[in-house]
């Protein structure tokens, strides 16, 4: 895991002739020029077959919203573990502060479908962050911790091993207030240090992603971090010129630190 993840969510959003047109500009405008970078659609469920064929022969991946914590059985509205690795899905995006909040899912709800995403060969997104309440009274690192340890507290630290971690202040996804980087760089180090201190091995092979109102004009700033393994990108990847423009940037960018 070296490159750059982009990870475009399109949470709600979409329909065929979106599709079409979005992952038919990615294909022409981007796809073969990916060096640095690797990109990854967030779609609605109910489209993800259908784009996984849009993306055959190519090396962008495809990233599910949800999972259900059971695998099989009288769930009605549910899609299980199974059917997202049948549609060809790679990375699957859990704890979401969307779904925390109009769902009511809680820690322990997320930790089982880490643990089921993992055990089943996917690779689990968990998205963590706080409130902007919970940061006014510096709750940041704590919350953040909990998150972790609910995970840990029905498994063990390896089931940490080659996963991803998605900080996401909530008071900054949509809002067009995105955190200060210093901020964000605080709060990955002192889940890196937390997690080394179980286990400084495991530590190296989790991908840190940020989430929460990143767009073309601020991408500059999470380039420069080298605690930023990656990014989600919700809004900015609806406009499809916007999200080309994002990712030739990255690009762009990241190749000058390079051979700088
Ligand atoms: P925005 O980029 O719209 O703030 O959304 C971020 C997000 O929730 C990604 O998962």
């Amino acid at each position: 895991m070296t490159k750059f993840l982009i990870i475009a969510n399109w949470k709600l959003n979409g329909n065929y002739k979106f599709i079409n047109k979005n992952i038919n500009l990615i294909k022409k405008k981007i796809y073969k020029s990916l060096y640095f970078c690797n990109l990854s659609i967030a779609p609605p469920y109910i489209y993800l077959g259908y784009i996984n064929n849009l993306l055959k022969n190519t090396s962008i991946s495809l990233t599910a919203q949800n999972v259900d914590i059971h695998t099989k059985g009288s769930f009605t509205g549910e899609i299980s573990i199974k059917m997202l690795k049948d549609v060809g899905v790679k990375y699957v995006i859990i704890g979401h502060s969307e779904r925390r909040f109009f769902h009511n899912e809680n820690n322990d709800i997320i930790s089982k479908k880490f643990i089921l995403i993992k055990n089943n060969g996917l690779i689990p997104i968990l998205c963590l962050g706080e409130t902007e309440k919970q940061k006014k009274r510096n709750e940041t690192e704590k919350i953040c911790i909990q998150q972790i340890n609910s995970i840990l507290e029905n498994s063990n630290i390896n089931i940490l091993n080659k996963t991803i971690i998605a900080y996401e202040p909530i008071w900054a996804i949509g809002s067009g207030k995105n955190a200060n980087i210093n901020e964000i760089q605080k709060t990955i180090l002192f889940i890196k240090k937390y997690i080394s201190s179980l286990n400084s091995e495991i530590v190296k092979n989790i991908y840190f992603l940020y989430g929460g109102s990143v767009n073309v004009s601020n991408l500059d700033i999470f380039l420069q971090e080298k605690t930023i393994n990656g990014l989600l990108i919700g809004k900015a990847s609806l406009t499809i010129e916007n999200f080309i423009s994002l990712v030739k940037k990255a690009e762009k960018t990241i190749n000058s630190f390079n051979s700088s």
